[in-house]
């Protein structure tokens, strides 16, 4: 049987990673400035989190919801501390997509409304509602076209203002946009839509899958502002690589038995990942360390001339050629073996390095950056 070619795939076969590094199967080592599409946030094979998942299998790899899971609440508890949202309460599912799904449905459940104001350039996945909230019109396929979401534009208050009434259950927005390039929403343009969305009886949903988990220097993106979303969807950082997703969820929404369910959702071994990743992120000061290694980053990148407009935040970077970047990226890691990624707009390029990234890496890549900038 082959494979359903749905992958453009570089012709490289990785085989073993540590840290910011991958070795492919030739022994070449490459520099993970992506992270696999932004997933990798304590780095590849980091042992606290090999040892933590082993440990779980040994014991018990899988058991449906049907029964106890005290690992769950562990996990919920680390997270709640950790990003400062004790109060929020938590659904355990398998993928970003996934998470965003749930945070419609439990909006629609909740407000007994259908409408969803979405931003141009967001992405959310590829299930049906979720990719629907995408704006991306080629993957939406004729079963997942509705008219049921709004599009305006990034920042408008005004044009989301216009669009608000008594049929609108959320607004969704990322806490930084990620695949549509690296576009910040404003603080004030957060702190105001969250005004409008309670003014409005809608829910405001922020998507922190990929600007989450400590990437931009803070827990999430938005805590950048001054207001507290009503539910936040979470997954890529989440689990290092192990498939895990989630919604924090606010204590005013309540839950009924069997509003939502998953198989898979919360197993042990997806909470034991979980849980690796935030212990990762507390005892080895990830916030901090991504505070201060940003900035030499960032200050590195815009000393390079005729770099534009460098935008995001923490380790979550981007910024656009002249041109189209696929041939940058692809000679960054053909001739220099460093992974960078790309964005929705042709000539965006993405840095998304793992958390725990070093100076001594930062300086591997901006040597190999500079030669092919300067070439
Ligand atoms: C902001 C955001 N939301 C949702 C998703 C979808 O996540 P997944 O691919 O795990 O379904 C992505 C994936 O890139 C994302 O960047």
């Amino acid at each position: 049987m082959k494979m359903f070619d749905v992958y453009p795939r570089y012709d490289i076969y990785p085989v073993r990673g540590q840290g910011s590094w991958v070795w492919d199967k030739e022994g070449q080592k490459y520099l993970d400035f992506y992270g696999g599409h932004a997933v990798i946030s304590i780095g590849h094979g980091h042992p606290h989190y090999v040892d933590r998942i082993q440990h779980q299998l040994q014991q018990l790899g899988f058991y449906s919801n049907s029964i106890q899971i005290p690992i769950q609440e562990e996990l919920s508890h680390k997270l709640g501390e950790m990003s400062g949202y004790i109060d929020h309460e938590l659904f355990l599912c398998n993928s970003g997509a996934e998470a965003i799904e749930n945070a419609l449905k439990v909006a629609s459940f909740h407000t007994k409304r259908s409408k969803v104001i979405v931003f141009e350039n967001a992405f959310h996945g590829r299930t049906s509602l979720a990719v629907t909230a995408t704006d991306t019109a080629k993957l939406i396929a004729p079963i997942n076209q509705n008219d049921r979401f709004i599009r305006v534009k990034l920042n408008d208050l005004e044009a989301v203002a216009k669009c608000m009434d008594t049929s609108v259950a959320a607004v969704l927005i990322e806490g930084i946009q990620g695949v549509g390039g690296i576009k910040l929403p404003d603080n004030t343009f957060l702190e105001e839509l969250k005004l409008l969305c309670k003014q409005n009886g809608s829910l405001l949903i922020v998507d922190e899958i990929q600007s989450g988990y400590g990437r931009t220097g803070k827990f999430f993106a938005h805590q950048y502002a001054q207001f507290e979303p009503d539910l936040i969807t979470i997954a890529k950082g989440m689990g290092n690589g192990f498939p895990i997703g989630g919604i924090l969820i606010h204590p005013d929404i309540k839950p009924w038995s069997g509003m939502l369910g998953t198989t898979f959702g919360g197993n042990h071994l997806a909470c034991a990942a979980g849980l690796a990743v935030l212990e990762v992120i507390d005892s080895e000061g990830l916030i901090d360390h991504v505070n201060s290694i940003s900035e030499v980053l960032w200050n590195a990148l815009r000393s390079l001339e005729n770099l534009i407009q460098i935008r995001g935040r923490g380790l979550m970077i981007g910024f656009d050629l002249k041109e189209d970047s696929k041939l940058f990226r692809a000679s960054l890691l053909k001739d220099h073996y460093v992974f960078v990624g790309s964005a929705m707009q042709s000539n965006t390029i993405r840095l998304l390095p793992p958390l725990g990234v070093s100076k001594e890496e930062l300086v591997v890549f901006l040597q190999a950056f500079k030669k092919v900038w300067y070439a």
